[in-house]
């Protein structure tokens, strides 16, 4: 494997990182994760402003924008990637000795690398829908920011791993937030809801992709926060991220929604994501 490390494409086993460095002290950085449709980054644009927008509010200064997307092709011809490639990109305050917790002095840099992995999506998932469970969304305040600090993300994970589910959606205060890696989705009537931009969710690109498509086929939505015990006033729920997609959730916990039926909204939203990516 070849990753791209401080404006270097090495080797893997080539590729070195100070220990002081504040991703792995403190994981003091942010970061995103992108797919590519017909060898193509999908929403690169988006992607971008997303990440300048973390570093911005995290106050690491970056200003390697320009080569990015273009190294990215790169690692991606040097990977041997024929078919879609998934992109792990992060950016940290970099090394600096001695450990503070306040920044470093100015002669710090961030350190950037990519990493690319050939990505096939999981179809049987997005046909058959998945279960999640429900976990306390014990994350920090500033969930609005992609940064590497994920351990209760980590945690929520693991213990969805264990009960067979292929996500947790967090609760707080007795509203749905988000998956710790997706977006969460309800319908009711076919009108389509899932949290408002705050600062307690990921303003997730394909989020947006789904809503940019409610407001072009007319179906209605609203940016509004589920509450957890109404669950089960809502029909339909999915998910959606850059890996997952649309992923139907046909299980919460113990509850089987639909007979583990895919909703028709779900479907219909589903369909014209494959288009669009099928056309991108
Ligand atoms: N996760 N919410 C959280 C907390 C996320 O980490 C992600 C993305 C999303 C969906 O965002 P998008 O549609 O832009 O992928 C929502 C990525 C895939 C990851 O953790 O690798």
């Amino acid at each position: 494997m070849i990753v791209y490390i401080n404006n270097e494409f090495k080797l893997l086993d080539d590729a070195a990182l100070s220990p002081f460095d504040r991703g792995f002290l403190f994981a003091d950085g942010v970061y995103e994760s992108i797919r590519t449709y017909n060898g193509k980054l999908f929403r690169y644009k988006e992607h971008l402003d997303r990440l300048k927008r973390s570093l911005k509010e995290v106050k690491i200064e970056f200003d390697g924008f320009d080569s990015i997307e273009k190294n990215i092709y790169e690692l991606i011809k040097k990977n041997n990637i024929e078919r879609e490639a998934l992109v792990y990109l992060q950016i940290t305050r970099g090394p600096a000795i001695p450990r503070t917790h306040h920044f470093p002095n100015e002669n710090t840099y961030p350190t950037l690398f990519i990493s690319v992995t050939e990505f096939s999506e999981n179809l049987n998932e997005q046909e058959k829908g998945v279960k999640v469970i429900l976990q306390e969304d014990i994350r920090w305040l500033r969930c609005d920011i992609k940064s590497t600090s994920l351990l209760p993300v980590i945690l929520a994970s693991q213990k969805a791993k264990e009960e067979d589910a292929a996500e947790a959606i967090l609760v707080r205060d007795g509203v749905i937030t988000e998956g710790t890696r997706t977006n969460f989705f309800a319908v009711r009537d076919e009108t389509i809801f899932t949290a408002p931009k705050s600062k307690l969710i990921l303003e997730g690109i394909t989020r947006n992709v789904v809503l940019e498509f409610c407001k072009k086929f007319g179906i209605e939505y609203h940016e509004e926060f589920i509450n957890k015990d109404e669950l089960k006033s809502y029909n339909e729920f999915f998910i959606t991220s850059t890996t997952k997609e649309i992923t139907p959730v046909t299980t919460i916990d113990y509850w089987t929604i639909n007979q583990g039926e895919t909703g028709k909204i779900t479907k219909s939203l589903q369909t014209v994501f494959k288009k669009v990516a099928e056309d991108y």
